[in-house]
């Protein structure tokens, strides 16, 4: 494994780099891709990157270094969800699904009590999509208009999960789509 989590601190010592990473870099696939400076402040404020729901990471690359940032959500819930942001030098080259690795590794192997591991995108974010496909994650919902562009029409929202069973065994569980007919 070349990619590794770092847990960061949002409030302390990695204020000014998050704020930094969240501003200069633009995330196309995501509600807001540009945020400013207050915004960021305002989500640190807010405990989106670290309370009892969240918890952010930076992601080291072994040779490149930091290569980008990703939050665990919902962890409360039994049922986690990520964020993933790969600083736009390292998208491109397989590194995505490292970091999805290292972060399945990091839920299943430290929280005992959950069971799936989620993660959701637009249906245009193919890297995304195929990332997931590629750690062994398993489409679970494809959500029609379900993401909202500004200044355009809405596009699908797709979730993923892997369970832990799947992580265990390397296998992906399947399950028939329409199990039911009219
Ligand atoms: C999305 C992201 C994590 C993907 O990671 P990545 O390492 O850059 O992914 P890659 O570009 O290597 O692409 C992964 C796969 O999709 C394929 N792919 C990428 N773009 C594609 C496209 N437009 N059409 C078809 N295939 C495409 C790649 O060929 C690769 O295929 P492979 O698995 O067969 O090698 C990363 O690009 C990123 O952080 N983007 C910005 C933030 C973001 O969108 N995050 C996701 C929200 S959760």
């Amino acid at each position: 494994m070349t990619v590794s989590l770092h847990r960061l601190d949002p409030t302390g010592v990695d204020r000014a780099d998050l704020v930094e990473f969240m501003t200069r870099n633009v995330f196309p696939f995501h509600v807001r891709p540009r945020l400013t400076a207050e915004d960021v402040e305002r989500a640190i404020a807010d405990g989106a990157y670290r309370d009892e729901d969240h918890d952010s990471f930076w992601l080291e690359h072994d040779v490149l270094g930091r290569i980008g940032f990703l939050r665990l959500e919902d962890l409360s819930d039994d049922a986690p969800l990520f964020d993933l942001r790969l600083d736009p030098p390292a998208r491109g080259r397989g590194l995505g699904a490292e970091a999805v690795r290292a972060a399945t590794d990091l839920v299943f192997g430290t929280m005992p009590d959950v069971h799936r591991f989620e993660g959701q995108t637009r249906e245009d974010n193919v890297a995304m999509r195929r990332t997931f496909l590629r750690c062994g994650w398993l489409k679970e919902a494809h959500y029609r208009e379900g993401w909202p562009v500004a200044g355009g029409q809405p596009v699908a929202s797709v979730a993923y999960a892997i369970l832990r069973r799947d992580w265990e065994t390397g296998t992906t569980t399947p399950f028939v789509w329409e199990d039911l007919t009219a």
